[in-house]
């Protein structure tokens, strides 16, 4: 039975691989750790619970030492527009927090999955079945703490034999907890204000094109790698993924089929327009696939189909 660390536990993605991991592995056997504790109190109420902050690698070995971990996910890191605002901070918590979990890793014989992104691509990336295995110059800070973290994440496991293993994560769609501070936000907000208001104005132009993957098919990959025969994982940091590409066009016209009367307007956001640009249209996902037996199970249709209801239910509409 596999002794959990999630650090970053009450971020978007972080609340449902926490919910999931205690379902699969045990409350007590998963332990959360966040840098914030006024948000999602259930989860923190349920079982063991830190108040850290990624960058304190000696409270994080506190931590591993007497849960007796085995495996952390690390999952705190400021997104990409956020990021643009305040460089230098994106870079100290992205790496720096990096660094401090990678060196307790290494001292206490701990797996480590870590996030990477679509991010971790440029410009001068193919932006059309952008392979596994393809240029990474990325022009925003996020993509270059992203980059910089998969060398790092490698090198750990040639140097020192951690058991580092990671995802280059699409937008991740969800209604859980909100994401904060993405250029690929924009994809869960629209479900909210369809539900609430019947109009979105998207901060994106709508024939931009990128991949996404629906909350479920990206907390089952983040487990089903950290579960996977090692003697299979040829790439280990940074697989691509793809579960599903559209634009805010697209989506628009999904979620008509289910409120009728949505509109949606534009009012570009310059920054966030440039960094989409420069990430790509949809990724291959083939050696993750075949080392790893990633297998999405949600569409753009299901997932919006599923998206509003589960937000009515929530809303009470
Ligand atoms: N969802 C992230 C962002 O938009 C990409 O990894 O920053």
């Amino acid at each position: 039975m596999k002794r959990i660390l999630i650090i970053g536990a009450l971020g978007q993605l972080g609340s449902e691989i926490a919910l999931e991991c205690r379902r699969r592995y045990g409350t007590d056997n998963v332990v959360l750790a966040d840098i914030r504790s006024d948000v999602n109190r259930p989860l923190i109420e349920d079982g063991p619970f830190y108040l850290l902050d990624a960058r304190d690698g000696k409270r994080i070995d506190e931590v591993v030492r007497t849960h007796r971990i085995d495996t952390i996910y690390h999952l705190a890191a400021l997104l990409s527009a956020r990021a643009e605002q305040d460089p230098m901070e994106a870079w100290n918590l992205n790496i720096n927090g990096l660094i401090a979990v990678l060196e307790v890793a290494r001292q206490r014989s701990c797996a480590v999955f870590v996030p990477s992104s679509i991010g971790a691509f440029g410009p001068t990336t193919p932006k059309k079945f952008t392979p596994q295995d393809t240029i990474q110059r990325p022009t925003s800070i996020y993509g270059v703490t992203k980059v910089t973290g998969e060398l790092l994440c490698d090198y750990y496991h040639h140097r020192w034999d951690v058991d580092t293993r990671g995802i280059r994560f699409p937008g991740i769609i969800s209604s859980l907890t909100p994401p904060g501070g993405g250029t690929t936000d924009y994809a869960v907000e629209i479900y909210y204000e369809a539900i609430r208001n019947q109009h979105y104005t998207c901060f994106l132009r709508g024939d931009t094109y990128l991949d996404m993957i629906y909350m479920p098919d990206a907390v089952e990959a983040a487990i089903k790698i950290m579960e996977a025969d090692p003697a299979r994982l040829r790439h280990r940091n940074a697989f691509n993924i793809a579960a599903m590409s559209f634009c805010p066009e697209e989506q628009a016209a999904y979620i008509r089929t289910h409120i009728p009367t949505f509109t949606i307007s534009y009012a570009i956001d310059p920054v966030r327009q440039a960094i989409a640009d420069s990430w790509p249209d949809y990724m291959e996902d083939y050696a993750a696939r075949v080392e790893w037996d990633f297998k999405p199970r949600y569409t753009l249709a299901s997932m919006t189909e599923d998206m509003i209801e589960k937000i009515r239910e929530r809303e009470g509409l």
